[in-house]
């Protein structure tokens, strides 16, 4: 048995190219663990009616951290129409596993880091680092939907909010209805992740990022609350912006940011556009931590055109693996998986079709593996 226990969920499409591809580099880096396959994915959904069963759920409750590849997500009705005949007209409702998962274990961290290794064609710019954190549980991933809107929840919407007026009089299948919760919990534990991350790692400045001038209620309490912790820590210089700027200033002054920290949605779009600022889904990595157990994945989703050919990047979950590392105390393997990536970026010779060349998924892993040191 290894120090380790890792949960191996490689999902479906091309989770399982990637995940193939980090497991070279983790051989390499001789991390004392033990890999545990766990089931995750359309398969489950559609043979099952569960694309997140309960023996992975027992397997997560039972590991140091895991490792997640990616899966396929489609809306309620496409998602019910793949189901074999048996579970058709059952009532089973497809949820995003990653969302469950990720709400389930209470990993309310989403850290994003994007970096812009020296040499990769396609980098924004030369010198980007940023790194975002996105509040991970709650906001309008919290899964309060109605559609059909329930006509007792349009009378009370009625009842209580003037602006519902203009909605209130429309039948309940004309519309739709989903829910942004933020608690002040939830927003003050993420800001303070970031706040924490800033000191250690000596980070010039974090940035809050929000709509509190439109979103009042849910984006106001998520400023009010980040604005305490930032008093918190007077030697952090912080600031705020509202989230369509951002997008903006992030491309115009990308060097005028480092930490960003956002409720989930806009921590979702954020990250994606910090990530193709420094190469695109091929290095977006992410974690997903919580107090007891963090989930590690790249950014990008299954990409099922991709699937099975081994041709995508596996950059962004080599260094997911490496966040991996990171957050399990092994910092000197973590910093060799982090070298020997920028040295292969940096030679230029290896390259994946996304970066102009014609390396495989496993070439690629094979050449960074041969970067590591013994
Ligand atoms: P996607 O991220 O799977 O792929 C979009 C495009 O980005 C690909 O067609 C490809 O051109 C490029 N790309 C993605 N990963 C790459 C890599 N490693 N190297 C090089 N290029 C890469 O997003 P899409 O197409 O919107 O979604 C496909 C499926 O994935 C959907 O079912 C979606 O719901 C799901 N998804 C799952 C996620 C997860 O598992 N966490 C996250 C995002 C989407
Ligand atoms: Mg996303």
């Amino acid at each position: 048995m290894g120090k380790y226990r890792i949960a191996w969920l490689p999902g479906d499409g091309i989770g399982n190219d990637v995940m193939e591809a980090a497991r070279i580099v983790l051989n390499r880096a001789r991390l004392d663990a033990e890999y545990i396959h766990g089931d995750i994915g359309w398969e489950f959904w559609r043979t099952e009616g569960d694309a997140f069963p309960q023996r992975t759920i027992d397997l997560l409750k039972n590991v140091d951290a895991a490792m997640f590849g990616a899966i396929t997500s489609k809306p309620v009705k496409a998602a019910e129409a793949e189901l074999v005949p048996a579970l058709r007209g059952k009532e089973l409702v497809y949820r995003s596993p990653i969302v469950r998962l990720r709400q389930m274990f209470d990993l309310y961290n989403c850290l994003r880091p994007c970096k812009a290794y020296p040499g990769n064609p396609l980098n924004f710019k030369e010198g980007i680092d940023l790194v975002v954190f996105r509040e991970n549980t709650e906001d309008l991933y919290a899964g309060v939907e109605f559609n059909p809107v329930p006509p007792d929840l349009a009378a009370m919407l009625a009842r209580l909010s003037k602006p519902f007026g203009v909605f209130k009089d429309l039948p309940g299948d004309q519309y739709a209805v989903s829910c942004k919760v933020n608690t002040k919990r939830g927003s003050e534990r993420i800001v303070r992740a970031a706040f924490e991350f800033a000191k250690q790692h000596r980070r010039k400045k974090v940035t809050i990022v929000h709509k509190a001038n439109v979103v009042r209620a849910t984006d106001g309490l998520f400023f009010e609350q980040a604005r305490k912790v930032a008093r918190e820590y007077p030697d952090i210089p912080v600031d705020d912006a509202n989230v369509d700027a951002i997008c903006m200033w992030l491309l115009k002054n990308p060097f005028s940011y480092d930490v960003l920290v956002a409720p989930n949605l806009y921590g979702d779009i954020i990250s994606d556009l910090a990530a193709q600022m420094v190469g695109g889904l091929g290095f977006g990595c992410s974690g997903n931590i919580g107090k007891t157990l963090a989930v590690f994945e790249p950014s990008h989703g299954s990409a099922p055109k991709y699937a099975g050919q081994y041709k995508v990047n596996p950059i962004a979950t080599i260094l997911a693996a490496r966040m991996m590392l990171d957050w399990l105390g092994e910092k000197q393997k973590a910093a060799a998986i982090e070298e020997a990536v920028a040295a292969v970026i940096k030679e230029g010779t290896v390259r994946t079709y996304d970066m102009g060349g014609t390396a495989t998924t496993l070439h690629m892993a094979e050449a960074i593996a041969a970067h590591m040191p013994d």
